[in-house]
């Protein structure tokens, strides 16, 4: 074992200890061989650019502690989502996305759906929405809600819900089961689950997986890499530091950046 890898393995326990960050956690109490997986998985990903307009109120704290685990994708993730909504439920379909900065219900409206709406904990983020979406004839229903908060619902039993939980194994399943509280009265329901399997261990994937099982929802398709994030500042420099863990950085063309990513789970029920 290189003498890096020795001095991370005295270092690792020792951030835990001091790390508040849940997603950090979840990274920290990985084993070294499944931190090793989720950074050969992240060195597969890279950008142009960073998107500009995204929603950007998590720029805060030199760029790594971010408010309500805000980390916005990139615009062509954003448009690729709303186009593959348009495949599975059509521009009437009634769509709940559970948490919106990437600002999908904005990218709906642009391109008319008429049933969409956008629960978040964060007022600011709904109110850009709302300005985002002035002036187009289709209106996203925003909600103020805590999906923690065991009586807040969103009022919509959808055809499609759609969840991009924060990276950390707690969070994941406070968002699953908002998710599964608005399809429970619904015979057939369509579940899209942004994860990147590789943040949390085989045994707790698996757990993922059956829970959803045992509501009745199938998994229908896997898209690798289908969203990606762009990471700047000391979220970039973490990254990269990261990824020289593994003795092989892949090389960036002039201009290109190193960004999070996660798959698309695609679950049917009925
Ligand atoms: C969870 S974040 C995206 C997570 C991202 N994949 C990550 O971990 O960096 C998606 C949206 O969920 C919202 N959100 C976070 N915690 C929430 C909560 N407890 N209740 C409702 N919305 C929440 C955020 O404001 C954000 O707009």
């Amino acid at each position: 074992m290189s003498i890096v890898l020795s001095l991370w393995r005295i270092i690792n326990p020792l951030a835990l200890l001091v790390t508040r960050n849940e997603s950090a956690r979840q990274f920290l109490s990985l084993k070294l061989d499944e931190q090793k997986k989720l950074l050969s998985d992240l060195a597969n990903f890279r950008t142009d650019a960073p998107s500009k307009g995204n929603y950007q109120k998590w720029s805060f704290y030199f760029e790594t502690i971010r408010q309500h685990f805000q980390l916005p994708c990139t615009a062509e993730t954003r448009q690729n989502r709303a186009q593959l909504l348009e495949e599975l439920c059509g521009r009437d379909g009634k769509i709940l996305l559970l948490g919106d900065d990437d600002l999908v219900s904005w990218e709906l409206a642009k391109r008319d759906f008429s049933d969409v709406c956008a629960a978040d904990f964060d007022q600011k983020l709904l109110d850009h929405i709302r300005d985002l979406c002035a002036d187009l004839t289709r209106q996203p229903r925003l909600i103020q809600g805590d999906f923690s908060d065991p009586a807040f619902d969103p009022g919509v039993a959808p055809d499609v819900v759609s969840l991009d939980p924060p990276y950390n194994l707690r969070w994941t399943h406070i968002f699953i089961s908002k998710a599964l509280e608005a399809v429970e009265s619904r015979e057939k329901a369509i579940l899209l689950l942004m994860i990147n399997p590789y943040c949390f261990s085989p045994k707790d994937l698996e757990n993922i997986m059956e829970r959803l099982a045992s509501h009745g929802f199938r998994l229908k398709e896997r898209r690798e890499r289908f969203n990606g994030y762009p990471l700047q500042g000391l979220s970039q420099v973490l990254l990269r530091a990261g990824l020289r863990l593994l003795d092989k950085v892949p090389t960036l063309e002039p201009g290109q950046q190193f960004c999070f990513s996660s798959d698309l789970y695609i679950f049917h029920k009925g």
